[in-house]
C-alpha cells in the first residue's frame, strides 16, 4: 500500500512526494529530525519530542515550517490516513532550497517539512528477548551530537561495522568512556544496582527515552548516577541496556565478545522496561 506523505502542507501518495535537488538537507545535512513512536495509533512521548525539536532548531539558527500546534494535527493526520497502529513518525526539517552556497541562504527562504510513517513494532521485538550484542568503535562523529540532525553517515557506518562483526549494535566510545550507541543512549547497572548513564552535554544526543527511563528509574526507587562510564566498568557491570524511542528499553547482553553478567537480558532492565511502556502508553496522545 502506497504511504500518505507530508510535504510542505501537502499530503500526497508516497511516489508523488518530492524535494527540490537544491534542498540544504540533500546539499548540506542542513536539516534535524525527530523520531516519534506510535502505539495503539497514540504518540509517545510527544511534547518532548517537540520540545527537542525546537531545541536543535534555536540551536541552528531555523526557522519552524509550521506551527508547533500544528504538528500535532499532521502527526494525528498521518497516523489516520495510513491506519497505523504500531510503528513511527519520522519527521525532517531542512534550511530549505536555494542556490548552492555554504552560507545560510536569505532568512525569508521558506524551510521544507517532510514527515511519513513506518511500521515498526516497539514491543513485541525479538532483540529485546534475546538482548543485544555490541561492539565499541571510537566516535568520530561532529561535536554538536546535542543538535538532532540528519549527519547520520558516520553512525551508519558504525552500524554497518558491527553487521560486519555478527553483532546489533555498536557503542562509541572517546577517551576510554562510552558516549552512546549508534540510534541510542548507553546504560549499565553496577554490582551494586546503581543506573549509570552518560551525563547531558554536546557529547550525546539528549535522549528523550532516556529522560522518561530516569523518571521511571526514581518511581522505582533505584539509584542513578548520570556520569560517564568506562568500557571496563561495562564489561564488569551486572547489566547493560540502550534506551531510543524505537526500541525503547532494549538488554546488552554482549560487549566486544565479553557477556554482561549472566549474559542474558536482566531483571532490572525488565523492570525499567515494563514500567516505561506503562507510563509511556499512560501519557500518550
Ligand atoms: N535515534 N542517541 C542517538 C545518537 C540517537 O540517534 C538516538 C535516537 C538516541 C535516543 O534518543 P530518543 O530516546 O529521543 O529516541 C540517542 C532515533 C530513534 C533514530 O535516529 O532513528
Amino acid at each position: 500500500m502506497s504511504r500518505t506523505v507530508y510535504v510542505n502542507g501537502e499530503y500526497l501518495p508516497e511516489e508523488q512526494a518530492k524535494i527540490s535537488v537544491f534542498d540544504r538537507g540533500f546539499l548540506f545535512a542542513d536539516a534535524v529530525y525527530e523520531v516519534t513512536t506510535v502505539v495503539g495509533g497514540k504518540l509517545i512521548d510527544f511534547p518532548a519530542h517537540m520540545a527537542r525539536l525546537k531545541r536543535s532548531l534555536g540551536e541552528l539558527e531555523m526557522k519552524p515550517a509550521v506551527e508547533e500546534s500544528e504538528l500535532l494535527n499532521i502527526h494525528r493526520k498521518l497516523v489516520k490516513e495510513n491506519e497505523l497502529t504500531n510503528g513511527l513518525i519520522y519527521l525532517q526539517l531542512t534550511r530549505g532550497a536555494a542556490d548552492r552556497d555554504f552560507h545560510y541562504p536569505d532568512p525569508d527562504t521558506p524551510s521544507s517539512l517532510v514527515l511519513f510513517t513506518q511500521v515498526k513494532d516497539p514491543i513485541e521485538n525479538a532483540m529485546v528477548k534475546r538482548g543485544a550484542k555490541v561492539i565499541t568503535v571510537e566516535d568520530l562523529r561532529w561535536g554538536r551530537r546535542d543538535i538532532k540532525t540528519v549527519q547520520l553517515l558516520y553512525p551508519s557506518m558504525a552500524k554497518m561495522a558491527a553487521q560486519k562483526a555478527g553483532v546489533d549494535d555498536a557503542w562509541f566510545e572517546e577517551d576510554g568512556f562510552i558516549n552512546e550507541g549508534t540510534s541510542n543512549n548507553a546504560w549499565i547497572v553496577t554490582a551494586d544496582n546503581t543506573i549509570v548513564t552518560r551525563n547531558l552535554s554536546t557529547s550525546i544526543l539528549h535522549g528523550i527515552t532516556r529522560a522518561s527511563v530516569l523518571k521511571c528509574a526514581e518511581l522505582l526507587q533505584l539509584k542513578i548516577e548520570e556520569r560517564p562510564f568506562t568500557l571496563e566498568e561495562a564489561k564488569a557491570a551486572r547489566e547493560a541496556f540502550i534506551t531510543s524511542a524505537t526500541i525503547f528499553v532494549c538488554p546488552v547482553v554482549d560487549i566486544n565478545g565479553t557477556p554482561i553478567g549472566e549474559g542474558k537480558p536482566g531483571s532490572v532492565t525488565a523492570k525499567l522496561r515494563e514500567i516505561y511502556i506503562e507510563e509511556s502508553l499512560k501519557a500518550a496522545v
